[in-house]
């Protein structure tokens, strides 16, 4: 890719995480084409949106165990009653975090049905108003019209569309606007002081947001996000890929042109025992966002570093490591295998490179939303030989649950 396509491919926040075009490559898996055919244009994620029982507690734990930076909130300080919103960055990812204040605010509503989870994932488009008109062209509906909406920094131009549950993409064009984050929200930084020796960050980007959707239901959303966003088919995962003894699922990967912006979507297939898409969508109460894929160009430390801070990862057998099918199928990798066996992580090669990843349990109450971690090398995959031993660990810790 050219430097000037690159100058208009990055994101002020890339630019500004000091990211470049061949990190970005390397960390999410970009490939490369023509956004003058896409219909419904993304250009990156813009945040991740949660509704959590305690934002200000876990405004804190995404800084101490995630590494993320506070750089902005809203409040009943800056004029808003009925909720506190959060904004953590880490490289070019925003999470933010909201919780109910006033008994009446519907967040808390959202919150008894759901648990902690995802309610937005926002994304940055050129044309709101474009995307809008082509998503409602393809039936889909339209939450908010688009509109503008301005402080001393600006204006961003913004509307916001229904996708699977209860859960939304707000397309907000920034390009107007230099604030922290959005109109409403100032700058805010925390007393918060990273252990010494502590990376400047865990991750770098946001790889993928997995949606869990209901029995039957995930062709439907495939194609919504075909029709209704230009989205293409990247992988798909389907019988024996994905079943262990007792549990089964289906999976497809849709993505924005250039990869940058990959929804994968599961739903459960029947088999003896419950799935673990069955516990989300009991816990859950609807379908939603059952993981965030988060890239680091160290898993290693990323790992050290959170488990240090406490954060639980699934475990991995031994028998995993010493698989000598396994060891030939992999090949080299930039680590020893004794260092990813050490702490659990996990491996998959595929035709264009490999991949490292791992897990962590749920990070809330509920069996519900958790994240991963991945570093890229080459492969545009998702992890799929390493399918079968990840839910057989997903499935000793729901036996513990007692909900298998
Ligand atoms: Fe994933």
């Amino acid at each position: 890719m050219s430097t000037a396509d690159s100058t208009r491919t990055l994101t002020p926040e890339e630019r500004a995480a000091e990211l470049d075009i061949d990190q970005l490559k390397q960390l999410v898996g970009l490939v490369e084409y023509d956004e003058s055919k896409d219909p419904f244009p993304v250009t990156a994620m813009d945040a991740v949106v949660f509704v959590v029982g305690n934002a200000t507690q876990a405004a804190h734990f995404y800084q101490s165990a995630f590494g993320m930076e506070l750089i902005a909130y809203a409040g009943p300080e800056t004029g808003v009653r009925d909720h506190k919103a959060f904004v953590l960055r880490s490289g070019s990812a925003r999470f933010v975090l909201k919780g109910g204040v006033t008994p009446e605010s519907p967040l808390l509503d959202h919150h008894r049905q759901h648990g902690d989870g995802v309610v937005d994932l926002a994304l940055e488009v050129r044309d709101v108003d474009a995307c809008v008109a082509h998503a409602r062209s393809q039936g889909a509906t339209v939450i908010e019209e688009p509109h503008d909406v301005s402080d001393d920094h600006g204006t961003v131009r913004t509307a916001a569309i229904a996708t699977y549950g209860e859960t939304r993409h707000t397309l907000i064009d920034r390009s107007g606007y230099t604030g922290p984050y959005l109109p409403g929200y100032v700058a805010r930084q925390s007393g918060y002081v990273k252990r010494d020796g502590a990376p400047k960050r865990l991750f770098q980007a946001i790889d993928h947001c997995v949606g869990n959707v209901e029995l039957g239901k995930m062709d439907y959303w495939v194609n919504w996000y075909r029709k209704v966003m230009g989205f293409v088919n990247m992988a798909e995962f389907v019988g024996d890929d994905i079943a262990t003894e007792y549990s089964a699922l289906m999976s497809k990967v849709v993505a924005n042109g250039n990869h940058r912006v990959k929804f994968p979507l599961n739903e459960p297939a029947v088999a003896k025992k419950k799935s673990q898409i069955d516990e989300y969508l009991e816990f859950y109460g609807s379908p939603g966002c059952q993981h965030i894929a988060l890239a680091t160009n160290d898993i290693l430390r990323s790992v050290d570093q959170m488990r240090a801070e406490g954060v639980e990862f699934l475990d991995t057998p031994d028998a995993y490591y010493d698989d000598p099918e396994l060891r030939e199928r992999i090949g080299k990798v930039r680590v020893p295998i004794e260092e990813l066996k050490k702490r659990g992580v996990l491996v998959d090669r595929d035709e264009d490179g490999y991949l490292l990843q791992i897990f962590t349990k749920p990070i809330g109450d509920r069996p519900t939303v958790f994240y991963e971690l991945i570093e890229r090398h080459g492969s545009l995959g998702f992890g799929k030989g390493n399918f079968k031993a990840l839910f057989e660990s997903i499935e000793r810790e729901q036996e513990r649950r007692g909900n298998l």
